[in-house]
């Protein structure tokens, strides 16, 4: 049983282009089905990401941001992997809302779309958030420009994100700015077949 009130939004399309409103709109009104939605389907991508993001760490006490933190699926995830001081943004008040609760986050920001991240992280991850249908390309450039040197992004991308020419673009833009230290294809929404590709980077 759900109170998601459009049904089953992972069966509504959606990895589709959409506007910010739309956005927002859509996060919202999946905010308190969301948890039990995507861990029903076997959503991969977070566990996947934290530990190619702690294999490349050397310090997991060092701040790191959530971008895109959603309900805090992706903190949990990163905690689970020794990650200590995980802050959190996200532009979906409902989302951050039931991230608060955990308890899990040193700090919980809503931020706007476009909004950079805050300078200072050793870290950022953005776990299923750079997509089509949330977060356009051009966030990577974002992200990428809060971090030092020697800072690590990780994103994950998946199968529709892959096969979209401007966020791959954006990929390889990205990396003429950053190192990239892993790439791995994997199991993203099991019960959908879909799968994502994780990639760090550390900025050079
Ligand atoms: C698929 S959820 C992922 C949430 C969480 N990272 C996870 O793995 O469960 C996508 C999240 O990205 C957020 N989002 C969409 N567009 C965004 C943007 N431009 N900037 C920051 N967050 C955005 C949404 O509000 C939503 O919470």
């Amino acid at each position: 049983m759900t109170d998601d009130p459009q049904g089953s939004t992972l069966d509504t399309q959606l990895w589709k282009p959409r506007s910010v409103e739309e956005t927002r709109a859509l996060y919202s009104g999946w905010a308190k089905a969301y948890d039990a939605d995507v861990t029903g389907a076997g959503y991969r991508t977070p566990a996947r990401l934290a530990r190619a993001l702690a294999a490349a760490s050397e310090d997991l006490a060092a701040p790191i941001l959530d971008f895109g933190c959603g309900t805090g699926l992706s903190g949990k995830a990163l905690a689970a992997e020794g990650f200590t001081t995980i802050d959190g943004t996200d532009i979906t008040p409902e989302m951050l809302a039931i991230a608060r609760s955990l308890g899990l986050y040193r700090t919980l920001s809503l931020s706007e779309p476009g909004d950079a991240p805050a300078p200072g992280y050793a870290a950022i991850a953005a776990i299923g958030v750079v997509s089509l249908g949330a977060a356009p390309p051009e966030t990577l450039d974002r992200l990428l420009g809060a971090l030092a040197a020697g800072g690590h992004l990780a994103l994950s991308y998946n199968d529709a994100t892959l096969a979209d020419a401007r966020y791959m673009a954006a990929l390889a833009a990205a990396s003429t700015r950053a190192d990239l230290l892993s790439e791995a294809y994997g199991p993203h929404l099991t019960a959908k077949d879909m799968g994502s590709t994780v990639y760090v980077f550390r900025k050079r």
